[in-house]
């Protein structure tokens, strides 16, 4: 170390004398944190004082961190993979819609419990503007709490007794912009020069032009462009998604400490694990789509470092939806390796789930899974069939290409379907953001309603209700095989379809995401120990999910894994092997009885033997050579 460096690093120590574990992790991380940082703004005259003030803010939490939340990182200190365990099992919710405030989600606890939740993902809760506001991601204050939701008490207390029971909290930090309601943007407003530094700015059009020519829109159909004129500071601000939402300026090193400190505190609230909005979108670049930048990846590694050593027991999700090459970069790739997120979402296999659901064809999702590199080490996919965002077709034009299919038209195809608009859809969905310079379009709707169980329910056809089930069931099994942390996004478990009255609220009209995020559906809950009801089904067959990962380490998010060419374009092969055991899950994209060759299992050296009870609830058939699914069923095939 150079010798003003070491005085850094002295100083930084001294700030929290006596504290040897704190001590330790400085020595270990101080590198990873600074390395990054000085790469991206060590030329900048502003970096020394903020570099300080970092050092400081991060010693100041380490120091005010209570004692249980410093048991908690001696824990995890020694379990490092605690989110990578076939034991994860996540819940995603608004505390609105699924408890009313974050006293009622602790009343709700125990119906989490049934189901195996020991991760809970409370969607934006911090104070947001007021309606619209993107659903809470336009924050107008990061250390409140929305008013009607409940304080900053209620949180920790929530965290707490969430602790207490063994489930970890998840909790947004949307980072790449604030609210125009936020202090910060109230103070450029105001004529606050520094604050006006927060943001990215121009005069005229002529930097946002040169940049627009080569950036996507987020939201075409609503809000086009990524620049909003604002008159009272006669300037033009990075807007990437909606005008109310100001692009942060990460060029800024006071940025980078304002948030951190941001995270640090949401930490010592006790929230276990911080899910970075948008992450892409930190680093802009001229002649670039501003996504996935080289300077993301810096900063990412120096918030993961921070916060390892104010709190270990913290770890950090990116939400990063971007292609398959793009993606991994997220968990540490190159130099970043086991320096970067614990987790990401796997939002290419959510796309190919559902490709594959549509088109009843698994080439193109085992082609696409095969071409991805491994997890990298020490970090953990995040596993899901759908969130609270619509789904965007991110299929690459290459990947397609390889399985003979035209990328563009099969983006199309699936925008139709899940529309319902192609004919024999069983979808109900509805496009979402349609791009009229491209005729592309995402799509928005409740898995059950994608998969078909509102139409076959509107037409009383048990049958199709039956396969609709299926449907649903066979997705989550391959979220949950996948290896990594699966998230249940709240109303799957019961199979709740699109929410009807979700324009009731003209705030929320233009943005039909809206459809999928109804209220809990409390009377249908109670139908959930029915077992002929439909919520009765969904219910216990994911219930059965959650046992058979739990009995299967070869789910552990560090397991080898690979897409398997079953001989069959219907049915998905997924061989994973972990800590001396395999695991080959068959699961049969169509709704007809499905052969595949029984030597794609004995070759990987792994029998009929299913955990208990068989995770599909059906036992898979032996006939001659082959095995034969039945329709939509999921085998886990064990050696
Ligand atoms: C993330 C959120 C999405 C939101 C956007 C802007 O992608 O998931 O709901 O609109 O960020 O904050």
């Amino acid at each position: 170390m150079r010798p003003e460096v070491r005085a850094e690093y002295e100083r930084a120590l001294g700030r929290i004398a006596g504290d040897t574990a704190f001590a330790t992790r400085l020595e270990r991380f101080f590198t990873e944190l600074r390395n990054p940082l000085v790469a991206v703004y060590g030329a900048d005259e502003r970096f020394p004082a903020q570099w300080d003030a970092l050092l400081a803010a991060v010693a100041e939490a380490a120091a005010a961190r209570a004692p249980a939340l410093r048991a908690l990182d001696h824990e995890r200190e020694i379990t490092p993979d605690w989110l990578q365990r076939e034991q994860a099992v996540g819940y995603v919710t608004y505390v609105d819609r699924f408890a009313g405030t974050l006293d009622g989600v602790r009343e709700r606890l125990p119906y989490l419990r049934e189901l195996g939740v020991g991760y809970l993902h409370l969607m934006p809760l911090l104070r947001a503007r007021p309606q619209p506001n993107d659903g809470g991601y336009a924050v107008a204050d990061y250390d409140a709490v929305e008013p009607a939701l409940g304080t900053m008490d209620d949180l920790r207390v929530l965290a707490a007794e969430l602790r207490a029971g063994g489930m970890a909290l998840c909790v947004d930090v949307v980072l790449n912009h604030t609210a125009r309601e936020h202090a910060w943007a109230q103070a450029a407003l105001a004529g606050d020069e520094r604050m006006l530094r927060f943001y990215r700015t121009f005069p005229d059009r002529s930097a946002p032009d040169a940049y627009e020519a080569t950036l996507p829109d987020v939201f075409p159909d609503t809000a086009p462009g990524s620049f909003t004129w604002v008159p009272e500071v006669g300037r033009w601000v990075w807007t990437t998604f909606n005008p109310y939402q100001w692009d942060l300026d990460y060029s800024d090193p006071e940025v980078f400490v304002a948030m951190a400190r941001v995270m640090l505190g949401l930490a010592n609230a006790g929230v276990d694990v911080l899910r970075l909005d948008a992450v892409p979108f930190l680093w802009k670049r001229a002649g670039t789509d501003c996504q996935n930048e080289p300077e993301v990846h810096e900063l990412l590694q120096a918030f993961r470092a921070l916060v390892r050593i104010a709190a270990p027991a913290v770890a950090l999700k990116a939400e990063a939806i971007v292609s398959p090459r793009d993606l991994v970069g997220y968990l540490g790739a190159g130099r970043h390796e086991g320096k970067e997120c614990d987790l990401a979402y796997h939002n290419v296999l959510m796309v190919l789930l559902w490709s594959s659901l549509a088109s009843g064809r698994v080439a193109l999702m085992t082609h696409t899974l095969r071409a991805m590199p491994p997890v990298p080490p020490g970090a953990g996919w995040i596993t899901y069939v759908r969130c609270h965002d619509d789904i965007g077709w991110a299929i690459t034009e290459e990947d397609a290409g390889a399985v003979g299919l035209d990328g563009y038209l099969h983006r199309r195809f699936l925008a139709d379907w899940y529309a319902g608009d192609f004919p024999g859809s069983f979808a109900r969905g509805a496009r979402f953001q349609p791009d009229p310079r491209t005729g592309e379009a995402r799509t928005s709707g409740m898995a059950a309603s994608l998969a078909g169980l509102e139409a076959a329910r509107a037409d009383g056809d048990e049958a199709a209700v039956e396969l609709a089930i299926r449907r649903v069931l066979l997705l989550h099994a391959i979220a949950f095989a996948h290896g990594g942390l699966p998230l249940v996004y709240m109303g799957d478990e019961l199979g709740l379809p699109n929410d009807p009255a979700w324009d009731a609220d003209p705030a929320q009209r233009d943005d039909n995401r809206w459809i999928h995020r109804p209220h809990m559906d409390w009377e249908a809950a109670a139908r959930r120990h029915d077992p002929n009801s439909v919520e009765g089904r969904l219910w216990e067959g994911l219930r059965r999910l959650v046992a058979a990962r739990r009995a299967t380490r070869a789910v552990h998010a560090q397991g080898r894994s690979e897409a398997v060419w079953t001989g069959n374009d219907h049915v998905f092969g997924l061989y994973r092997e972990h800590a001396g055991e395999r695991l080959l899950v068959l699961a049969n994209f169509t709704a007809e009885p499905q052969p595949v060759r029984a030597a794609v299992a004995a070759e990987r050296a792994v029998g009929p033997a299913e955990p208990e009870p068989a995770p599909d609830g059906r036992p898979l058939r032996a006939q001659g050579d082959f095995l034969v699914l039945a329709p939509y069923q999921h085998a886990w095939l064990r050696g």
